[in-house]
C-alpha cells in the first residue's frame, strides 16, 4: 500500500482522515495515516486550542489542516462583506419559513442568556486565511483547500515553510485549474461523497482526473469505506484515499447520541444532495430538516454563506432541544454523511478502522493476484 505520498509526507498507510473531531485526527496519525483536522467550524482562538491538543497527541506523527476558502461566495468582490452587512440580505421568507418550522416540530427558543451560534463559518477569504494564519504556526504537514484553488499566496506560503497543499476537486477540469495554480495534491470527490459534492462518482472521476494531472498524486475521496474500496481507489490510479463520513462512527468521533444512532441505522439511500446546508450542493444524512427545504412550497436556499448564516440559530435551537430528549427537534438534526453511511453499522475504534481497511485491501490485492493466475495458467 505504500505510494508515493506516503514517502513524500512521511506517513505508514495512503488513508487520509478528514474530521472536525481532534480525537479522530490525532488517532488516525497515531496509527499510521495522516488526521486532517476541518478548521471550517472553529474561530481563530478554537483552532489554536484544537493544534495546541493535538500536537501534543499525534507522538510526532504528520497531520494536516483543512480550510474552505471558496472560489465565489456572496461578498467575494467586497472581499468579504460584514455579517451584519450579510445578515440584512436573508430575505423575511426564509425567517418566517424557519420560525414557523421550528414552531411545528416544537423547538423552543433560545434562552436568553445563552450565546448565539456564529453563523460565518470560515467560508471567505478573510476568515478563511484567519485560520491558515493558525495552522502555519503548528508544524503542519499538509495544508488543504475546498470549493475552489487555494489563492496563490496561501500555496506559496505553505510551500515556503515545507507544507504540501491539497485542493479537493469534483471534476476533472476543475483538477486542472488546481494543477495550474501550484497545488501539489488532488483529492478527486465523487458524487457519493459526504459534505459538498459534484455530481460525477467516484468510479468515473478518479481515473479522469489521475489521467488529466499525472504525474501529480490524486487521492480518491468520497464512498470509501472498506479496504476493497481502497483497492479499488489503488487500481484507478490513486495513491490514497481521503475519507469523511467513516470517522463519524468512531468510538473517537465526537457527534451527539442522536446524530449517532441515525448513522448507524442508515441505509445508503439516507442520504440526499441538498443547499439547504450551505447554500451549495452537500450530502447529508436524510432527516425532516432536509426534506422540509425539499418540499415544494419551501423557499430556494440562499447563496454561500447567506444560507448557514440565516439558518445558524435554527441548528443550535434543534441542537439544544434534540439534547434535551425532545423526539420532535431530534427529527430535524443534520450531519453531512455519504452513501457508504449503509456500510457504517458498528462503532469501532479509529485505529481499528485504520487496521481493517489495510488488512482487507491486503486480502483484495491477493485475491486478485490469485484469480490472475489462475486466469494465466488457464485452472
Ligand atoms: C461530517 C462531514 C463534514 C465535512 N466537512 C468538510 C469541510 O469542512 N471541508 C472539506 O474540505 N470537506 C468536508 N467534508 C468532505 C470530506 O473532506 C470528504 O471529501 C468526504 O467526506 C469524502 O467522502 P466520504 O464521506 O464518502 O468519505 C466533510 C465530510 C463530512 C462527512
Amino acid at each position: 500500500m505504500r505510494t508515493a505520498v506516503c514517502d513524500s509526507l512521511g506517513i505508514e498507510y495512503p488513508i487520509f482522515a478528514f474530521s472536525h473531531c481532534r480525537d479522530v485526527v490525532a488517532a488516525v496519525s497515531r496509527a499510521g495515516g495522516m488526521g486532517v483536522l476541518g478548521a471550517l467550524v472553529f474561530t481563530p482562538d478554537e483552532l489554536e486550542r484544537e493544534l495546541k491538543w493535538i500536537d501534543k497527541n499525534v507522538d510526532g506523527r504528520p497531520y494536516g489542516v483543512d480550510v474552505v476558502i471558496p472560489a465565489a461566495y456572496v461578498g467575494k468582490e467586497q472581499g468579504g462583506l460584514e455579517k451584519l452587512d450579510l445578515e440584512k440580505l436573508v430575505p423575511d421568507e426564509h425567517k418566517r419559513f424557519l420560525e414557523e418550522l421550528l414552531a411545528r416540530y416544537d423547538v423552543p427558543p433560545l434562552p436568553e442568556d445563552v450565546p448565539h451560534a456564529e453563523g460565518l463559518f470560515g467560508w471567505s477569504d478573510t476568515m478563511g486565511r484567519a485560520l491558515v494564519d493558525v495552522a502555519m504556526s503548528y508544524p503542519i504537514k499538509l495544508l488543504a483547500n475546498a470549493l475552489g484553488p487555494p489563492p496563490a499566496d496561501v500555496i506559496d506560503r505553505a510551500h515556503a515553510a515545507g507544507v504540501q497543499v491539497a485542493a479537493l476537486v469534483g471534476r476533472a477540469d476543475q483538477a486542472l485549474r488546481q494543477q495550474a495554480q501550484g497545488v501539489d495534491i488532488i483529492v478527486a470527490a465523487g458524487y457519493e461523497a459526504g459534505g459538498h459534492t459534484g455530481e460525477i462518482s467516484t468510479l468515473v472521476l478518479v481515473p479522469e482526473v489521475v489521467d488529466a494531472v499525472a504525474p501529480l498524486p490524486v487521492l480518491a475521496a468520497g464512498g470509501i469505506g472498506s479496504g476493497r474500496q481502497v483497492a479499488a481507489a489503488l487500481a484507478l490510479g490513486a495513491q490514497g484515499v481521503w475519507m469523511g463520513s467513516v470517522w463519524l462512527t468512531t468510538n473517537e468521533a465526537n457527534e451527539e447520541p442522536v446524530i449517532t444512532e441515525r448513522l448507524l441505522a442508515a441505509t445508503s439511500n439516507d442520504t440526499v444532495r441538498t443547499r439547504c446546508i450551505t447554500g451549495k450542493p452537500a450530502r447529508m444524512l436524510r432527516s425532516s430538516y432536509t426534506e422540509e427545504w425539499g418540499a415544494p412550497d419551501a423557499p430556494d436556499p440562499l447563496p454561500m454563506p447567506l444560507q448557514h448564516l440565516a439558518t445558524a440559530e435554527a441548528h443550535q435551537r434543534v441542537r439544544r432541544a434534540a439534547l434535551a430528549g425532545s423526539p420532535t427537534a431530534a427529527q430535524l438534526a443534520v450531519t453531512p454523511a455519504g452513501q457508504i453511511v449503509g456500510s457504517m453499522k458498528q462503532m469501532r475504534p479509529a485505529r481499528q478502522v485504520v487496521s481493517d481497511l489495510v488488512d482487507e485491501c491486503i486480502d483484495t490485492t491477493e485475491r486478485l493476484a490469485r484469480l490472475m493466475e489462475a486466469t494465466e495458467k488457464g485452472t
